[in-house]
Formats: C-alpha cells, structure tokens, sequence
C-alpha cells in the first residue's frame, strides 16, 4: 500500500472501509501507485463482509488535486502507459456498497469527477470543484460526460465541464452535485455519522435500493470508456503537451 493512500477499518466492527488521500504536500496529486492502492481497497473492502460503506476523504484544503501533473507528462512524452486510471475508475463505479465522501477544499479534475460515484457527498462552502479538462487539451473523464449533466442539466455541466468555471461547495451544493456543506470543523463527523448510519441499515436492501437509484452500470462503463479513448488520444496531442509544460513552468 502507498504511503500517501491511508487505508483504515473503523467503526465498532471494521464496518466503515476509509480511504485516504495522504499527499498533502503535492495538494493531493493522484499518482498511479495511489488510483492502484485506492482500487485494491475498494475492491477488497467491498469483497469483505465486514464492511458496509466505503469513506474517501482528502486532508485539511484539499480533497485532491486530481491526476499528478509529471504522470501526465510521462504519458504524453510516450515514456508511460498504464491501466491504474481506469482500473480505479472501473472500481469505483462497480462497488456495490454505498460510498460516501467529504470534501474540504480542492476537487479538482478527477478530485471532483469521484464525487459522481459516491452516494453522499459532504464538503465545505468554501471548496471548490474544478475540471479544467478543455484548458489542458482534455477531455471529461470518469463518465462525467453522463453524469454531470444528468445530475445538474446542460448549461452547468457545460459550464462546469467545458468552460472549466469553478463550483464553490455552497453553487455545488445548489446545483445537487454534491449532498451538503457544513463547516470545516463539522466536515469529518458529519461522513462519519452518515456512513455509521447508513451501515446499520440492512444491506441486501440498501444495495437494491442503491442499484436502483443509480444510472445503468453497463451505460455508464460504456460512456468511462468512450471518453478514456478520446482522453488518451488527447493526452498525446500537442495542445496538451504545451499545457502541462506551462503548469510546470509556471511562476509562484
Ligand atoms: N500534479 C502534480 N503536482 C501538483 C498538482 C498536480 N495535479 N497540483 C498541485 N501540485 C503540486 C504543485 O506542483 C506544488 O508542488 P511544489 O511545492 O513541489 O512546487 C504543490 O503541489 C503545491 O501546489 P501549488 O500550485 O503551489 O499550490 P496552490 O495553492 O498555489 O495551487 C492548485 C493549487 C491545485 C490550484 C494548483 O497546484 C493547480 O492548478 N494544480 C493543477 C490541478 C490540475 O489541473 N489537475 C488536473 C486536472 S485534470
């Protein structure tokens, strides 16, 4: 297990899967080794009889920063591959138990687009969801293209998806990208009772109550898929390659 994913059981009987961002320094950068730990704990945790509700949560300011910048350059330099995007991508969206997740600060790119995978999602009125997608040469991941407008209508996922305009908590929350805000100090109790909560109910019935409420697996997979060939397309492109050597060169 990566040391900046922090996996832990909690609750009386273990019965709460926390995944944690612990990369702070690098605002929560996602890695390939970290979409590969997150994976493996979605996928054991929902394999285990013991847990009944997965938690992602991030640090103090930031949630995540979405994909690492330097992996991103690797890709498009051709020096990597790698399935470890998807692979999480695929866990996530495949998890039979519920997922709920909270949010102080920066969701950015897949920072954000996670959060159209998860039941409940709490965060703070000052956070802010971004997909820069389009400004980086990109495209919208994580079956975003699908959700985002299901949940919130054209013009707002276009804003938020293709015109790359920030959401604060509070306009996420409006719009019903997100479950609630709550004060910072508020944040981490407010998941944790609604996961201990949602663990106590019984769980054949939650998980049918669950499949039903949520878009059609397959559709969403196919959607995942259709925007990860575009993405890697994109990836390679010349616009995109510019756009992330002016990330790394740009001044503080
Ligand atoms: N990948 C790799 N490193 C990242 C990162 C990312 N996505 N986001 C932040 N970091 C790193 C910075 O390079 C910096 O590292 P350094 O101290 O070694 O130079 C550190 O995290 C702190 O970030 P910094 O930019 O100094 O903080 P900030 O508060 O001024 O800005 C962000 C934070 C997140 C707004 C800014 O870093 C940013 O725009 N990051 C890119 C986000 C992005 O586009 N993600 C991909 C979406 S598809």
């Amino acid at each position: 297990m990566s040391d900046h994913i922090l996996i832990e059981r909690a609750g009386d009987a273990g019965e709460l899967n926390i995944i944690r961002f612990n990369r702070p320094e690098k605002k929560n950068a996602i890695t390939r080794a970290m979409y590969a730990a997150m994976a493996k704990a979605l996928v054991d945790g929902d394999a285990d009889d013991t847990v009944r509700v997965h938690v992602l949560l991030g640090t103090p300011g930031a949630f995540s920063s979405g994909n690492d910048m330097q992996d991103f350059m690797a890709v498009a330099m051709g020096a990597e591959k790698g399935t470890e995007v998807l692979d999480f991508l695929g866990a996530l969206a495949g998890v039979k138990k519920p997922v709920v997740s909270g949010v102080d600060g920066l969701a950015i790119g897949v920072g954000a687009t996670i959060h159209l995978h998860c039941d409940m999602t709490f965060a703070t009125p000052d956070s802010r969801f971004h997909t820069p997608f389009v400004d980086l040469a990109l495209v919208p991941e994580a079956a975003s293209s699908l959700l985002v407008p299901l949940a919130i209508g054209h013009q707002r996922a276009f804003a938020l998806l293709a015109a790359g305009i920030p959401f604060s908590g509070e306009e996420a929350e409006r719009a019903g990208l997100i479950f609630k805000t709550v004060p910072a100090a508020e944040l981490e109790p407010a998941v944790l009772a609604t996961a201990t909560g949602l663990a106590q109910k019984p769980p054949k019935a939650l998980a049918l109550a669950r499949r039903l409420i949520k878009p059609d697996p397959d559709q969403v997979m196919e959607r995942m898929r259709e925007e990860a060939d575009l993405f890697a397309k994109q990836l390679k492109s010349a616009e995109a390659l510019s756009a992330f050597q002016a990330f790394m060169a740009r001044k503080k």
